[in-house]
């Protein structure tokens, strides 16, 4: 079994920040979302993994590495501009052949056991009548954002749409896939969807309609979808609810810490009150302030006369003198600072290298 994680793509929804980067390296708890999806891949024992990658390629690839640090081997597949998941698919050919592969959404977060996903998959393929694809299904609230599935009464896929104006289920697509090697034969067979992409819920629908079948399970546990602010928060306060203590910095005496809270070798807490879970990066600076409840700080931050909650701060940004930030997310090397202190709180999405002075 191989592994397809897509990276490309344009980030649109977490403008500013994917202005200037990949939204796969967002992190999340101190860790780029794409990590926690190669984590998962490894420990379901799929080493082997192509990576697709587009215009921030350059990023992504100095952040991933040859794959050694996971334990895996990468294999990087260009694609020009992002034409569609089925698109990544198609020009993936050469390194999938005719293996079996699971595909990766880089910007899914989810909590899914990959392992029991892919055995359970390969069990049904040694059984009686086997499936070509299995897909996993997660109950929205919106339907409209997501590719959308309808079961039949035996709970077979009969038909998959996608962000369906008038959907049929609110049983929604979630990123991964498993496929064996028909698949390849629908990406070359279905034509581009009206907003001009190869989808592949359209491949999936041209298995269903040659007669193939096509598994589903239930996602029980959570999923997000991280593209937007809000549910990426979402995603660090779940997964900063796992964390267990771990304290490499140094700490001074004139400061309280209170809960759950990760500090890495190198950061520095002085005369502040640290209220986990939280994690604060390596080489961060915490001096006089309030750092609340599921914020990750990321590397070489410095927090200074400031309460922040709720809030992911990308590496090296500045937070000077803020009265209170919250349900924010800064990029990296920005600066948010205020010389006139009256108390306010801010929400704030700032992209990378910004400087914002609040009067
Ligand atoms: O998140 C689940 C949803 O993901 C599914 O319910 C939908 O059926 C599926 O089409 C997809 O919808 P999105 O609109 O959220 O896909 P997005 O464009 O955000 O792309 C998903 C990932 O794939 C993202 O990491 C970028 C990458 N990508 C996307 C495209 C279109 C590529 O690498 N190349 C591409 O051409």
């Amino acid at each position: 079994m191989k592994a397809l994680i897509l990276a490309g793509g344009a980030g649109t929804r977490l403008r500013p920040i994917t202005h200037t980067s990949a939204k796969q390296l967002v992190p999340v708890a101190n860790k780029p979302i794409l990590f926690y999806g190669i984590e998962a891949m490894v420990a379901a024992g799929i080493t082997d993994i192509g990576i697709i990658v587009g215009d921030t390629r350059a990023e992504v690839m100095a952040a991933l590495g040859d794959g050694q640090r996971f334990g895996a081997a990468f294999t990087f597949i260009p694609q020009d501009a992002p034409l569609g998941l089925a698109h990544c698919v198609l020009i993936a050919a050469d390194f999938l052949g005719d293996d079996d592969f699971v595909m990766y959404l880089g910007d899914n977060l989810l909590e899914q056991d990959l392992g029991a996903f892919v055995h359970s998959f390969e069990t049904a393929r040694a059984g009686a009548d086997p499936p070509t694809a299995q897909i996993l299904l997660k109950q929205v609230p919106d339907p409209q954002r997501f590719g959308i599935a309808e079961l039949d009464k035996s709970g077979n896929v009969v038909r998959l749409v996608e962000k369906p104006d008038n959907p049929p289920s609110d049983l929604a697509l979630v990123g991964v896939y498993l496929f064996d090697c028909t698949i390849n034969e629908a990406v070359r067979a279905i034509a581009p969807s009206p907003r001009g992409e190869l989808e592949i819920t359209d491949a999936i629908q041209w298995l269903v309609d040659q007669g193939k079948r096509v598994r589903c399970e239930l996602l029980t546990g959570w999923w997000i979808d991280t593209g937007k602010l809000t549910p990426l928060l979402e995603a660090n306060r779940l997964l900063l609810e796992k964390i267990e203590t771990r304290i490499d910095g140094k700490v001074d005496d004139t400061s309280t810490i209170d809960g759950r809270v990760v500090i890495e070798a190198g950061a520095i807490v002085t005369n502040s009150t640290l209220r986990g879970p939280l994690v604060i990066g390596a080489g961060a600076r915490i001096s006089d302030s309030f750092v609340g409840p599921f914020s990750a700080v990321g590397d070489g931050c410095e927090v200074v006369n400031s309460e922040v909650e709720h809030s992911v701060i990308m590496e090296r940004s500045k937070v000077i003198d803020i009265q209170r930030l919250e349900d924010s997310l800064i990029g990296r090397e920005a600066v948010v600072s205020r010389s006139h202190l009256r108390p306010r709180a801010l929400r704030l999405m700032v992209g990378d290298h910004c400087q914002i002075d609040v009067e």
